[in-house]
């Protein structure tokens, strides 16, 4: 049996995005008692623990990702003690608590910001990033908001200006200054106080920002863009080295780090979008003084053939050392990957292929709510996109309602979510896949994902194993995963052909959840979208 402690260390996370799990009080939009009424239906998965997107009191520009009180839950979504009892039940259902903290930057309407903006010389005049305009009354250099435009927004009152990686409404917090560090610190401690087994820190890399400003470089003509962000968005032209991920944020981690260990048993796992993500992720995650765990959108946003993912897998091992990945297919920034990576292929197969390959990796995993049921990414028209990302960037990018609508858990109308019409409309073939639909038939996707999760739990080898790739042709994923005596080689076929390959070494079919694969003097034969677990002698 694992040590307790590392509960989080090969385990499963099932992100919940709490707008559109389940509406309890017939305003169209999810919330804590909601969540709180399905736990037992997200226990019966077999995961280790939730992560709830935020709950905070917002007011809602990026959906609860600019928060103006870090203590509080937003009326929308319920009260404090609606999320003390949700805390309680998921504990005696045996799931951990991760809640996400967005401490980078805050919503404009935060009494921090509110104060800050007034003028230069009050209390709170440097708890932002302020900078005089150039002599032209232009930004003060070229860095690049996320979600459009300059990164810089003017302020009359202070005649300077402010930075926000992110909206308007996002304003940057300045970790320079040792306040900041410290108040957000300690509205981390309320929460673990609270009881909380750990955080999702949002956008981790992006604390701090070059305290002398200075312009970000282009890519060179031809350099891969690696951030992820959509082709679209002039975000990806530049060499992002002096607005994010910069050293001094080493040493606030372990800070960070520090006050987690206070609390043994809790974890993190941080966010990172960066140029090089997965070496942000080996360096932010070794050591054992920093994070726990982090994720990437290596597998969030990319193309999809076994080969990309083979590389992603070996760049990372060469990097890995002792830090520790989470790895996730899909979030509530990302299409859902039944549609990014499966448009083309057999709906109810490959998400099962695809999650079986998840489950194995080395590392912990994020699943987020749907991916069960095999959602494909809805289809959301242009006049109820919410997302104001997909509102710039039109129609090159949709933004992120997509992934974001209502979880169907009845196929009646609304999918059982909401009494009423929900904030984003619930996709009717998504109706098809409800919960109550799945429950009824022992081979659905959701009782696979069941047996998936079942499976390696019972597999050491699976949740803490190390991993080492072989190279099993360009159609098929092969890694063995190795734990004291435990050896097993895994090959998933991610295709619609069936194939067949040789085995490197001698071994044993696993019986597998659901999967038909065939071995005939080591020669593996697996139909289309299947996987095979082998014993290694
Ligand atoms: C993260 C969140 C995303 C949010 C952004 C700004 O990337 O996952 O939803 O818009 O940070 O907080």
């Amino acid at each position: 049996m694992q040590d307790s402690t590392f509960w989080w260390r090969g385990g499963v996370i099932y992100q919940i995005y709490p707008r559109s799990f389940l509406d309890s009080n017939g305003d169209g939009i999810g919330d804590l008692p909601g969540i709180t009424e399905k736990l037992d239906y997200v226990a019966s998965l077999g995961v280790d623990g939730i992560w709830l997107s935020p709950f905070f009191t917002s007011p809602m520009a990026d959906f609860g990702y600019d928060i103006s009180d870090y203590r509080d839950v937003d009326p929308m979504f319920g009260t404090l003690e609606d999320f003390k009892t949700l805390l309680r039940h998921a504990h005696a259902l045996g799931l951990k608590v991760i809640i996400d903290q967005v401490i980078s930057h805050t919503s404009d309407q935060h009494p921090w910001f509110q104060e800050s903006r007034c003028d230069r010389d009050n209390a709170r005049a440097d708890w932002y990033v302020w900078a005089d305009p150039k002599p032209d009354g232009t930004p003060p250099n070229n860095w690049l908001s996320i979600f459009g435009g300059s990164a810089w927004t003017f302020d009359p009152r202070r005649r300077q200006y402010y930075l926000h990686n992110f909206l308007i409404e996002q304003p940057d917090l300045n970790f320079h200054n040792p306040a900041v560090r410290d108040a957000q610190l300690d509205n981390m401690r309320f929460w673990l106080e609270l009881g909380v087994d750990g955080f999702r820190l949002d956008t981790v890399n992006f604390y701090f920002h070059d305290a002398q400003l200075r312009d970000n470089p282009a890519l060179d003509p031809g350099e891969a863009k690696t951030l992820g962000a959509p082709e679209a968005n002039p975000y990806t032209w530049q060499r992002h080295v002096h607005d994010i991920s910069r050293p001094e944020n080493l040493d606030f981690l372990k800070q960070l780090r520090a006050l987690m260990d206070e609390f043994p048993g809790t974890t993190t796992v941080g966010e990172i979008g960066d140029d090089h993500p997965l070496e942000r992720m080996a360096e932010y995650t070794a050591g054992g003084d920093k994070l726990h765990m982090a994720y990437t959108f290596d597998l969030l946003n990319a193309p999809r053939s076994p080969a990309y993912i083979h590389e992603v897998i070996e760049r990372f091992q060469r990097l890995a050392g002792d830090a520790w990945p989470c790895w996730a297919l899909s979030n509530h920034d990302v299409m859902r990957s039944a549609t990014r990576w499966g448009a083309d292929e057999d709906s109810e197969a490959y998400p099962k292929i695809t999650l079986a390959m998840l489950l194995s990796l080395r590392g912990s995993v994020c699943l987020y709510q749907g991916e069960e049921l095999g959602l494909p990414e809805a289809d959301v028209p242009f006049e109820r996109i919410q997302d104001p990302y997909g509102k710039v960037l039109w129609p090159d990018f949709k933004g992120r309602d997509g992934c974001r609508t209502p979880i169907p858990w009845t196929d009646d109308i609304q999918g059982g979510f909401s009494r009423v019409e929900p904030w984003l409309p619930v996709d009717t073939r998504h109706l098809l896949r409800a919960v109550s639909r799945q429950e009824a038939r022992a081979d659905s996707l959701l009782n696979s994902v069941r047996a998936l999760i079942a499976f390696r739990r019972e597999h050491p080898a699976l949740f803490d194993g190390d991993l080492r790739l072989v190279d099993i042709g360009d159609e098929l994923l092969g890694f063995v995963r190795e734990h004291d005596d435990e050896r097993l080689l895994c090959v998933f076929n991610l295709g619609g052909q069936a194939r067949e390959c040789r085995l490197p070494e001698h071994g044993a079919l696993l019986d597998a959840p659901g999967f038909t694969a065939r071995l005939e003097n080591d020669s593996l034969h697996l139909p289309a979208y299947q996987a095979a677990y082998l014993r290694l002698d």
